[in-house]
């Protein structure tokens, strides 16, 4: 079992497969991209099986696959037969462009839980925000999923000023959809103006949630990183979650891996396990294990504490080389 100082499991393993994307979110990333990770910098599958073979042995049962966008990495849905194999729960978090062309490989491999991030339900906004012409991909998708009857959530980064005039049009999409719609604060992390400007807080977002629906409930504490609440009488659920504020920490139960091979203890880490070079140098499964084990141990207690320990103040140029 992976464990840390704090008494936590590390139950939930998030899996970067890429840094590259179809898409150009300006919270995300500028449009000329980032300095991408050239692809012998990347783990190979073969790498990535063995690693998660031995996290599967130390308790790991849940695997997410985000990126980046995972579905731009190469045959995918061959790591995902291999990752079936090992872990019971497969779930993959993607932009949904390219979903409805793999969706079948991708049942068929095992992975049917996903995450669709999807920031206006407004065709001319969408380019805005993305800078690219998808929408209609991801809307295919989403209805693609429900037709399918697998359990969706839509991820939508809030901005005020860009889309936080559409909070309520999300919540009437859970009128009848069985769908979990998550608002999620903006992080500091792009290359570009750190997303302070836009910023809408957790209990913001709640604020004028409840003032339209005066009988909101909160509904179950299944873990996660939203908390979760129900119109009553609506089919879906709409869930917040506090990325930045970070309210959820006392019951994570996540380890990361980037895209590179970076094993790291939290989303706000800088500092992590470099586990390609080990990787590639032929490290045994025990050894391995150890390293991994010495490493969850020091997870600091909250996404704050990580900050104050390891970032000195510069942040990222971009979520998709840390996965998200
Ligand atoms: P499930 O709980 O398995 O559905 O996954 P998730 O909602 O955590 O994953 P998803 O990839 O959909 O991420 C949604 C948002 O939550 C993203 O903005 C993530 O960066 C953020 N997030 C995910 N995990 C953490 C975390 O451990 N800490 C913080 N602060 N934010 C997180
Ligand atoms: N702040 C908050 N959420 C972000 N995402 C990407 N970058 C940011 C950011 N800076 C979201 C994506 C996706 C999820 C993995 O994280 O939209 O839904
Ligand atoms: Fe876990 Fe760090 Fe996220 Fe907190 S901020 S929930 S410790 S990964």
């Amino acid at each position: 079992m992976l464990q840390d100082q704090h008494g936590r499991q590390l139950t939930y393993l998030r899996l970067a497969v890429t840094d590259r994307c179809n898409l150009r979110c300006r919270y995300c990333m500028p449009e000329e991209g980032i300095d991408f990770a050239p692809k012998g910098a990347l783990l190979d599958y073969d790498e990535i099986l063995y690693l998660c073979s031995v996290l599967g042995e130390l308790g790991v049962t849940k695997v997410r696959l985000t990126g980046g966008e995972p579905l731009v990495r190469r045959d995918l849905p061959v790591l995902v037969r291999g990752l079936a194999d090992i872990f019971p729960r497969l779930a993959m978090t993607t932009n949904g462009v390219l979903l409805p062309k793999y969706i079948d490989e991708l049942e068929a491999s095992g992975l049917r839980h996903y995450n669709l991030s999807l920031d206006t339900l407004r065709p001319e906004r969408f380019h805005r925000i993305t800078r690219r012409d998808n929408f209609a991909e991801t809307r295919l998708a989403l209805e693609e999923m429900l037709h399918r009857g697998y359990p969706v959530k839509i991820n939508a980064v809030v901005m005020r000023g860009v889309n936080d005039d559409e909070l309520l049009d999300f919540v009437e999409l859970t009128r009848e959809n069985r769908v979990g719609v998550r608002f999620i604060e903006a992080m500091p992390f792009n290359d570009d103006d750190g997303n302070h400007d836009v910023f809408l807080s957790y209990a913001d977002m709640l604020a004028r949630i409840q003032a339209a629906y005066p009988d909101l409930e909160r509904v179950g504490d299944a873990g996660g990183s939203s908390v979760n609440f129900r119109v009553p009488g609506y089919a879906g659920h709409v869930g917040i979650i506090p990325a930045y504020s970070r309210s959820l920490c006392g019951s994570c139960d996540r380890l990361r891996v980037t895209p590179k091979g970076t094993m790291l203890n939290c989303l706000y880490s800088t500092k992590g396990l470099e586990l390609l070079p080990l990787l590639r140098a032929g490290i045994g499964r025990d050894e391995l294990a150890e390293l991994v084990q010495a490493f969850v141990w020091g997870k600091h207690a909250t996404g704050h504490d990580t900050e104050r320990a390891e970032q000195q103040g510069n942040i990222f140029a971009s979520m998709t080389s840390i996965g998200g």
